[in-house]
């Protein structure tokens, strides 16, 4: 090997070294060539902070990190106006008054920067100005983010200021460090009830946040335990204040409302007794003593068995103001949620929609919350579903501080295991023109941020449940959610494709082939997702009163909880109309409301969501509703399957461990796909008894269902066992089209075997076995051909069922098989704990 080749060698090892995704989009990667020479040209020696808040300091320090990270210098840290070119950090006040002349006068909002070139004499300064020191940080890692991405720094004069005053992440980590909806390991503040010793990825954490603007954390489960208010935790939450103060954040926390009973020694929690207002005001001057920078509070109330001010017959007003008065002198905010509804409604009315209760809860005591209470609204009326209308309730509101939820932890939108990116979902809300001005910008994310009747405040918030993985998310392109979303918070006009871009540049480096493969996953992955769970408005058709993951298309229906599509024999979707359905169309201002209501003029995409239809309805599109709901499926499962082969062109050009993680994760979503589009289909064509005109649901040529191949040891597992048979052993497959042909086969002994005799072509071919990894188990499985064992395996993912249905249900792909005719093919299980060794099928694909 030549001398010039063992160098690109190592040079290639380097860059491609395994990266956990701990760092993120902060990576701070090497920059090369032509690139490494501009800017090693154009960035100063020294890097001076002018003031010396713990913010500011970390500001110059980010610099530091960042610049020795891609030029492989270390700046020279200073504090005040040095005598030789710099980088200058400092308030314009500040700089004006170190060096009168430098920058012009100017006024900046709270935690706005100015990045901005400029001479003195001789020198020139890379100034970041800022009118508080939130804004001097938030400038660092701007200039930080354009040297990442090879933006010029030349004749700098970058004004930014952020849409929304409020940016806050909630997250629902409960105090014992289990985390509700949470995909991406336990909670980084919490463990046994306290808050955990080490803080260190508190700091990261909010490292990861300040680099996005977000400006408060909320540190516990909306679903409060009303311990935190004890004074045992002031000390504790303290701490976490601590380390995330140095990036800019401010902690809050969440609340039961029922404290002043069952933590406090009162008899009631009435919003409106004095002594429960003169309780609220001790806990809430005892939390600002500990945490004298507290953001505030976030409280729900009166849902989902939340105690909330209807047990006295109060209103959300009396509720929401008696907390906000006391944070009222510290400056604090409360976050009251708008995720207000009756989870026992009566199924059989249909005038009765879950998708009311915002509106109807909130709209008529708009004027009535105190300046500091700000309504957190869901982007949908109903409950991060794959596709939602933006909620009316934003629309409904003038004289009180709104702000949109959003949900970065992705539990409609297959919990971290699947990729989706929620950027472009989130602008379509965001965008969405309420009509709620006859003049004037009533866009969503106008109102959400005070903009168009001028509040006070207003907000965007995520719900962010990341945790302890090593890539905070679980998956290494969710992190793209979090991303997308602080910069949304920040500028709501970025477009998605410029958040794309902007993340993988910086999480996966400049390499052309790598972005544009993996932007385009990403800017498709909604849709790609919306086709394969619950197309034209049907909403996420999963489990709703379980995991919330695996398909389940009953499970909307017949409960209380009001996630109906109302699908039966006859058609589709819940009719919403004000002309015949429950009105809620008519929350909205008159000309959304036409929209909506007329069916010529309603999108296809929230069709189901607004009108109840027959399946021979035919959609703008041309296509009836049943041929769309089918090919949507297809669709979208064959989109995921090309993003394995997509992702695998990239083998080489991402560094391994990222590229090997990311290849599972996608081979799994695109098993996944593929049971969500087959149960999804099989039920409505059993539903609608209207056959797909492409001929494809039920008819799979590839596949041999287990239960027709010669068992030994294996039963048959269906749902229409008899009641004797199902009592015993394994359990059945529920529902039927969660598998092929509605049966599996399950092993009652200690192991079992089915084989196949394989009667097609000789070549190669890859084997697919579709098989339930339960929770309550690791079962282990081998395949043979013949004599020879090709693949084996263990059932030990962490699937959130310990049943057998589509959550379990999962492939393993075997590549590159020799068969002839005649060639025996046999899986053999061997079950552990409740964990059966079941499977569906084989499919036999040829390969090309
Ligand atoms: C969803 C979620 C709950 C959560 C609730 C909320 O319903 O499933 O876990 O508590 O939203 O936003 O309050």
């Amino acid at each position: 090997m030549t001398k010039f080749g063992l160098l690109s060698l190592v040079a290639l090892a380097a860059i491609l070294h395994a990266e956990t995704g701990y760092d993120a989009w902060l990576r701070y990667a090497p920059l090369e060539g032509a690139t490494l020479d501009q800017f090693r040209q154009a960035v100063p020696a020294v890097v001076s902070v002018l003031d010396q808040s713990a913010v500011s300091v970390t500001a110059r320090g980010e610099i530091v990190r960042g610049v020795k990270g891609m030029l492989g210098r270390t700046l020279r840290e200073q504090t005040a106006l040095p005598h030789e070119n710099a980088i200058l950090i400092g308030t314009v006040d500040e700089i004006r008054r170190a060096a009168p002349g430098l920058i012009p006068d100017t006024t900046l909002a709270a935690d706005a920067f100015w990045l901005k070139s400029a001479t003195q004499g001789p020198l020139h300064f890379t100034v970041i100005a800022a009118s508080n020191d939130r804004g001097l940080l938030y400038g660092a890692f701007a200039l930080l983010r354009k040297i990442a991405l090879g933006e010029t720094l030349a004749n700098l004069d970058q004004r930014e200021a952020p849409y929304a005053p409020a940016r806050w992440v909630n997250h629902w980590d409960r105090l014992d460090g289990t985390i509700e909806r949470g995909y991406g390991g336990n909670s980084i503040f919490w463990e046994h009830d306290h808050v955990r010793h080490d803080l260190t990825r508190v700091a990261d954490y909010a490292r990861l946040l300040a680099s996005l603007g977000i400006n408060a954390c909320s540190i516990n489960n909306v679903n409060a335990d009303p311990r935190i208010l004890t004074p045992e935790y002031a000390p504790e939450i303290a701490r976490i204040a601590d380390a995330m103060r140095p990036w800019g954040v401010r902690i809050a926390v969440s609340v039961s409302f029922g404290s002043p009973q069952t933590i406090g020694t009162l008899d009631t929690f009435d919003p409106v007794d004095p002594r429960v207002a003169e309780w609220w005001k001790a806990r809430v001057d005892e939390l600002y003593a500990a945490v004298p920078d507290l953001a505030g509070i976030v409280l729900k109330a009166d849902s989902e068995g939340r105690v909330g001010p209807s047990a006295y017959h109060r209103s959300h007003a009396d509720a929401a103001n008696v907390v906000a008065r006391p944070l009222a002198p510290h400056g604090g905010l409360l976050f009251y949620r708008g995720f207000v509804y009756d989870n026992h409604m009566d199924w059989n009315n249909p005038k009765n929609d879950r998708g009311r209760a915002a509106y109807d809860n909130f709209h008529s005591l708009d004027g009535q919350f105190d300046a500091n209470v700000i309504i957190q609204i869901k982007n949908g009326p109903i409950d991060f579903q794959v596709r939602e209308p933006a909620s009316p309730l934003f629309g409904g509101l003038e004289k009180t501080n709104e702000s949109i939820e959003l949900q970065v932890t992705q539990e409609y939108f297959g919990q971290a295991r699947h990729t989706v990116f929620l950027v472009p979902y989130w602008k379509e809300t965001l965008d969405f023109d309420m009509h709620a001005t006859a003049s004037g910008d009533s866009t969503v994310k106008a109102l959400a941020a005070g903009k168009t009747f001028h509040r006070p405040t207003g907000g965007i918030v995520g719900v962010v449940n990341g945790g302890l993985a090593e890539n905070w998310m679980g998956n290494h392109m969710s992190q793209a959610n979090l991303y997308g979303f602080g910069r949304l918070a920040w500028n709501p006009d970025l477009s998605s494709q410029k958040i794309a871009d902007e993340w993988t540049r910086l999480t996966f480096g400049p390499d052309p082939k790598v972005d544009q493969t993996i932007e385009q996953i990403q800017l498709t992955s909604w849709r790609t997702y919306e086709n394969y769970t619950g197309p034209l408005g049907l909403q996420t058709l999963t489990d709703i009163t379980g995991n919330h993951y695996g398909v389940n298309v009953e499970a909307s229906e017949r409960n209380g909880w009001g996630q109906w599509h109302r699908a039966d024999e006859s058609g589709v979707g819940m009719d919403r109309t004000t002309a015949t359905g429950t009105g809620y169309i008519g929350q909205y201002r008159p000309a959304v409301a036409a929209r909506f209501e007329s069916l010529a003029t309603c999108p296809d995409d929230l069709l189901l969501f607004l009108h109840h239809v027959p399946y021979t309805y035919k959609l703008h599109s041309g296509k009836t509703v049943i041929q769309s709901i089918y090919d949507s499926h297809y669709e979208g499962a064959d989109a995921v399957a090309a993003y394995v082969e997509q992702w695998k062109s990239l083998r080489g050009l991402v560094d391994e461990q990222r590229y090997n993680d990311i290849l599972k994760q996608l081979e799994y979503q695109a098993g996944q796909a593929v049971v969500w589009r087959d149960a999804v289909n099989t039920w409505f064509a059993r539903a609608s008894k209207i056959a797909d005109a492409k001929g494809r649901v039920g008819h799979y040529p590839d596949r041999i269902e287990a239960e027709s191949m010669t068992l030994d040891g294996y039963t048959v597992r269906d749902i229409n066992m008899p009641t004797p048979g199902r009592a015993n052993g394994p359990p059945v497959i529920a529902p039927a089209e969660d598998a092929s042909g509605g049966k599996v086969v399950a092993c009652p002994t200690k192991s079992c075997t089915a084989a196949t005799k394989f009667d097609g072509q000789p070549g190669w071919y890859t084997l697919r076995v579709e098989y339930f990894d339960q929770a309550n188990g690791v079962a282990h499985y081998r395949v043979w051909v013949n004599a020879q064992s090709i693949d084996e395996w263990a059932a030990d993912l962490r699937l959130p069922s310990a049943r057998l249905d589509s959550t379990t249900s999962t492939r393993r792909s075997i590549f590159g098989i020799a068969l002839r005719p005649g060639d025996e093919i046999r899986v053999e299980g061997v079950p552990d704990g409740g964990e059966f060794a079941a499977f569906d099928y084989l499919e036999i694909v040829r390969e090309h």
